[in-house]
């Protein structure tokens, strides 16, 4: 059998050879994520910016660079976590990805999400919060925590939008200073369905004496 490693190499060389829509054709290189594969927190941003399309790694611009600052106010480096983006490829001149393109990328993040299983997924932004929850309005969920699907979603302000308005970016750091607490509660519910779900021992079987 594969390992998580090698299945995710697997899914980064083909999103590097992806064709399956035209945000290939001007950007310099693709973004598959990066990070450490058993992380329980993954974070999901939008789409490339200018310094990620020419590195290929994902938040390594000014907002990447905020994001890695508050982690540290939670004792975390980012090495510790796993992050990736929507879309793969940069949309010109950072304009909002297209429906088309989105569908034509999901595929990717779907399969990259299956294997890392991570406990607790950080959306950065709208586009990332909608992608997992459709319904979702970030001035309204943002620093709460939602299951969606099978997953444990927590929706906060994009870096980029901190970086643009003061009021964002306390919003920003106040939910990433909840993440610790979001991911104890997220243990603590696992814990309980562990308990609920175990066999019952024999002997207590019957009349539970
Ligand atoms: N903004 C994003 O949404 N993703 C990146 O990788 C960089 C900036």
């Amino acid at each position: 059998m594969n390992s998580k490693a090698e299945l995710l190499l697997q899914i980064e060389n083909n999103v590097k050879r992806c064709r399956k829509c035209r945000l290939c054709q001007e950007a310099q290189n693709a973004v598959p994520g990066e990070g450490n594969i058993d992380a329980e927190i993954v974070f999901i941003g939008e789409a490339p910016g200018a310094t990620e399309d020419q590195t290929g790694r994902p938040f390594v611009g000014r907002a990447g660079a905020l994001l890695e600052r508050m982690l540290v106010e939670i004792g975390l480096k980012r090495s510790d976590v796993w992050i990736g983006n929507i879309i793969k490829h940069r949309p010109p001149k950072n304009r909002d990805p297209l429906p088309d393109e989105i569908h034509a990328c999901q595929p990717y993040l779907e399969m990259q999400l299956k294997i890392l299983q991570p406990k607790l997924i950080v959306t950065l932004g709208r586009f990332s919060m909608n992608y997992f929850y459709a319904d979702g309005k970030i001035s309204r969920d943002h620093g709460r925590l939602i299951k969606a699907d099978d997953y444990n979603v927590f929706p906060v302000y994009h870096p980029a939008a901190a970086l643009r308005n003061s009021e964002f970016a306390r919003a920003l750091l106040a939910d990433i200073k909840k993440i610790p607490d979001v991911l104890e509660e997220i243990n603590g519910i696992v814990k309980e369905k562990a308990k609920a779900d175990e066999p019952i021992a024999k002997g207590q079987i019957g009349l539970g004496i």
